[in-house]
């Protein structure tokens, strides 16, 4: 019987390649996110997969992917990767608490309430959990208080929930700066000073391979990034520095799926 994956934010970026990767290496897939019709494409395209088209804030997303792999899978859960995120314009003086909660409620809560939900099916199967946290999450850039705060959330939560679960693994993803639909890094890219620290939704996806049935516990992508983690500790004035260097989040790099969609 093939191994069951839940991908979430399957249906671009980093999600989708994560997925036909985990195809290709024959895992049967429970993709999730919010547009369907990218989700069928997807399903299609690796030779079928359960779709479930849902908002991962909402209260009952959790319920509705645990039925899918009760229904489909015989409750059977191997790797759960939690990918799905969102960065939303803004400085903190712009958005306020709301800018906060609004990341929060993406980028954490809806982690850690699918996390809960699936939980039994993957002590059941001493399965792995994956979380894609981000380099923000040890250095925060300008324009980024919501996104920031939310990364290094989720990353503490997933420390503590690896030093709580016996049963399964617990591994963490650092994505530095990956060019992708929603995070295209048009300012990175467009700069050759900072051009190098764009990588690949390829290479992100090897990463959530590591740190999920390789079982490693913190993957950085770059490797390099990880002295990002150190940084913090041995010389903390630097990264101050290097933010600076990478720029400000301005507003045109920060526009989410879910922003385009309502402006176009
Ligand atoms: N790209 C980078 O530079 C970078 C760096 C570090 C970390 N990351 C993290 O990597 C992860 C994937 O990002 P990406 O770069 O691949 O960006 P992306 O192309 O924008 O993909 C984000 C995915 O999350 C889904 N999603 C967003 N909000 C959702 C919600 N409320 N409910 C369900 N699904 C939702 C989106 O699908 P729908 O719109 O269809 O719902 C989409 O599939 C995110 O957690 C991001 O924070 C990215």
């Amino acid at each position: 019987m093939a191994r069951v994956a839940v991908v979430t934010g399957a249906s671009s970026g980093i999600g989708a390649v994560t997925a036909r990767r985990l195809a290709r290496d024959g895992w049967d897939l429970v993709l999730v996110a919010r547009r369907r019709d990218r989700l069928d494409d997807l399903a299609a395209a690796i030779g079928g997969a359960t779709v479930v088209a849902a908002d991962l804030t909402d209260e009952d997303a959790p319920a509705l992917v645990r039925a899918a792999l009760t229904e489909r899978h015989g409750g059977r859960l191997d790797l759960l990767v939690n990918n799905a995120g969102a960065r939303f314009p803004g400085t903190f003086a712009d958005t306020g608490v709301d800018g906060l909660r609004q990341h929060l409620d993406v980028n954490l809560f809806a982690v850690a309430a699918l996390t809960h939900a699936l939980l039994p099916l993957l002590r059941a199967q001493h399965g792995s959990v994956v979380t894609v946290a981000s380099v923000s999450s040890f250095i925060s850039r300008a324009g980024t208080a919501g996104y920031s705060s939310a990364k290094a959330a989720v990353r503490a939560f997933s420390d503590a929930l690896a030093l709580e679960e016996q049963a399964i693994h617990v591994g963490l993803v650092v994505p530095g700066f990956i060019a992708t639909e929603g995070f295209p890094q048009t300012q990175l890219v467009d700069n050759p000073r900072t051009r190098w620290a764009v990588s690949t939704p390829e290479a992100v996806a090897e990463a959530v391979l590591q740190a999920g049935p390789g079982r490693q516990d913190q993957v950085h992508v770059p490797r390099a990034w990880a002295i990002a983690t150190a940084a913090r500790a041995i010389a903390p004035s630097v990264v101050p520095k290097v933010a600076r260097l990478l720029g400000a989040q301005t507003t045109p790099d920060t526009r989410s799926v879910e922003t385009r969609r309502l402006a176009d």
